[in-house]
């Protein structure tokens, strides 16, 4: 049975999250405008926040999680949403949240304009290829949203209040996330993916002090 490891925390994790997180949710509305990207999915898109700002930009977006805590996060902003649109209007602002584990998604080959993958993949090691490997099945861009820098780089405050964060998340999520960034963070991770996919870097910023980054990626023609 699958065990829902934010049961826990999900009521909480807007309230601890959405100050570190604005810059890099503005980053990345800011990218899709950019590339005029228009059906956008979201793995792993715990309670929507992402989504939310998207489809705020008219951005069509279906996010993906398997913790049915966060999606019941998600749901309860739906409820909470805009009033006074018409039918067409209310159907086109908001964003779709489906139950699915991200390393099986239920959608065809090619069916976005970009997969996101939003701080997932410093705590799932072990499905690390799979999901890659699910995202760009799905689309042929890629942006990933992860920690950026390697461990000795403890110096940054930031660094702490991520560690704090992280550790509270339990131990099982501590001992993924100090492995990845073991393996140098996302800037390790895009090196890795890039040779084996035959990847190239679109975007490359950096936010909150280098703490965390933004990478787009896309299949070479
Ligand atoms: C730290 S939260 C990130 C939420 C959101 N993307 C953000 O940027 O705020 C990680 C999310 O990934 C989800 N997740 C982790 N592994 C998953 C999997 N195999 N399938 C679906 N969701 C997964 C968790 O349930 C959680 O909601």
């Amino acid at each position: 049975m699958y065990n829902d490891a934010y049961k826990n925390i999900a009521k909480y994790y807007d309230f601890f999250t959405n100050r570190l997180l604005t810059e890099l949710r503005k980053q990345v509305v800011y990218i899709c405008n950019k590339y005029s990207f228009q059906q956008i999915l979201d793995l792993g898109c715990g309670t929507g926040n992402l989504a939310f700002q998207l489809v705020e930009d008219k951005i069509k977006t279906i996010g993906v999680d398997a913790s049915l805590a966060m999606l019941k996060e998600a749901q309860k902003k739906i409820l909470k949403n805009k009033t006074g649109l018409n039918f067409q209007e209310s159907l086109n602002n908001k964003p779709i949240f489906l139950g699915s584990d991200i390393t099986k998604l239920p959608f065809k080959d090619n069916s976005f304009d970009l997969a996101i993958i939003s701080l997932v993949l410093h705590e799932t090691e072990a499905d690390i290829a799979k999901t890659i490997a699910e995202a760009l099945r799905v689309s042929d861009y890629i942006l990933l949203a992860d920690y950026h820098l390697p461990e000795r780089n403890l110096e940054v405050p930031f660094f702490y209040f991520v560690h704090f964060i992280e550790r509270i998340a339990g131990k099982t999520h501590y001992f993924n996330f100090k492995r990845f960034m073991k393996k140098g963070g996302l800037q390790g991770l895009i090196q890795r993916i890039c040779i084996k996919h035959n990847l190239i870097i679109c975007e490359d910023i950096s936010i909150c002090y280098g703490v965390l980054g933004v990478v787009v990626l896309k299949k070479k023609a």
